[in-house]
């Protein structure tokens, strides 16, 4: 059975690999296939987790690079077609939210190819967001929904999904995570950064909520220069927030912040020791929410929602959005001592990708 793994922006990296290494496991049933779209393609963006991962190199690049959102899912339907057509695979599987993997999932269903998303149903319920209408219409063109938490069950039943297409398997990206943190501490990142364990907060921004108006970049920032006083931030910042700052003329502003360290993106060894020996973490992504419910460090999400619930439920992370006394109060509290103890969820064990290699050897 010939499966495409698709990949293409830094979150989908973790997410493919046990995916891809588990089908490697059984070549009589399976012949994976790597493509990357290229949507994501400086160094510390892309090639680097495949170097930290030991993932293959891609089989495929479509090099399609950034460019708005129509241009970009465009570009990356026109040269999928393509291979979809040389290849002619079973199955495709696609995972998280990105442009990338809505683009390719329906590129795949109108040529009646069948595709599988994994990461199926979380729900921020906010329009507003890109992730959430590639999480919207991936969920509906699919033919297999692979889901993390129970409460993507209910969301996909809700929008008419039948119930037989729907598979609670678990997290890959904790797969990753859990085969990955022997390595992660061998990371010299905390000498090399100057860090003390325990002792600095990291920080992820860059959703174009926060970033994409200078009002509500500065609104954060300002927080932060308060917060920076009582525990250094270690920022890795991404591209489109390094972009943001020199548009919005915010680099004087930063300096004043001798607490407020701006670092180039990290890999996946680097990035996953920082996370765990840190104090807590601040972050609008996504996937950050449910590695730190794993590693058990505090989490303050800096939105207004979560399509991640059970990471709040159950898990150690806390939703403040962009409300300073939030934040504020959010930190103090770590700093405290009062933090929130949270438990690992259901299947969250490092064995989903053998799960979904289980079943899909099953149905195919
Ligand atoms: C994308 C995902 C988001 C994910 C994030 C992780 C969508 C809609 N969004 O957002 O869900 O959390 O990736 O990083 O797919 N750029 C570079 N180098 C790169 C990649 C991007 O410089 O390797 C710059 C480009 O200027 C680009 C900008 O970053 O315009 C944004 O990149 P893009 O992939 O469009 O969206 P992200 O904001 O990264």
């Amino acid at each position: 059975m010939k499966v495409i793994l698709v990949a293409g922006a830094r979150p989908n990296f973790m997410k493919i690999a046990p995916i891809w290494e588990e089908m490697k496991k059984y070549p009589d049933n399976f012949q994976p296939i790597i493509v990357h779209t290229g949507q994501h393609y400086d160094y510390e963006m892309s090639r680097i987790f495949f170097e930290n991962l030991n993932l293959s190199q891609p089989d495929i690049y479509l090099g399609v690079g950034s460019a708005s959102h129509a241009v970009q899912t465009a570009k990356i339907m026109v040269k999928f077609e393509k291979v979809l057509l040389r290849e002619r695979p079973n199955l495709i599987l696609v995972v998280g939210d990105v442009n990338s993997t809505f683009a390719c999932a329906l590129t795949a269903v109108k040529l009646n190819i069948l595709a599988g998303h994994v990461e199926a149903g979380l729900r921020s319920f906010d329009r507003s967001m890109p992730e959430e209408i590639n999480r919207l219409l991936t969920d509906a063109i699919s033919d297999y929904l692979f889901i993390t938490e129970e409460s993507a069950r209910i969301n996909l039943l809700k929008e008419g999904r039948p119930e037989e297409k729907i598979y609670f398997v678990g997290n890959v990206m904790i797969d990753t995570l859990l085969s990955n943190l022997e390595k992660a501490d061998r990371s010299q990142i905390l000498s090399t950064l100057s860090l003390k364990p325990k002792d600095y907060a990291l920080l992820t921004l860059h959703r174009p909520s926060n970033v994409d108006s200078k009002e509500s970049f500065v609104g954060i920032l300002n927080v932060l220069g308060e917060l920076q006083k009582s525990i250094p931030i270690v920022y890795p910042i991404h591209p489109r927030a390094r972009r943001r700052i020199k548009e919005f003329g915010l680099e004087k502003r930063m300096t004043k912040m001798s607490h407020f360290k701006i670092i180039e993106p990290l890999g996946y060894l680097d990035f996953l020791k920082l996370m765990k020996e840190s104090k807590l973490v601040m972050t609008d992504s996504g996937g950050i929410q449910e590695e730190t419910t794993v590693l058990k460090i505090p989490c303050l999400t800096l939105r207004k929602n979560t399509e991640r619930p059970i990471t709040v439920n159950i898990g150690t992370n806390v939703v403040v959005g962009n409300n300073p006394e939030k934040i504020t109060k959010g930190v103090e509290g770590v700093l405290e001592d009062k933090r929130k103890k949270g438990r690992i969820p259901p299947l969250w064990d490092g064995k989903a990708a053998q799960r979904i290699v289980t079943i899909l050897r099953k149905k195919l």
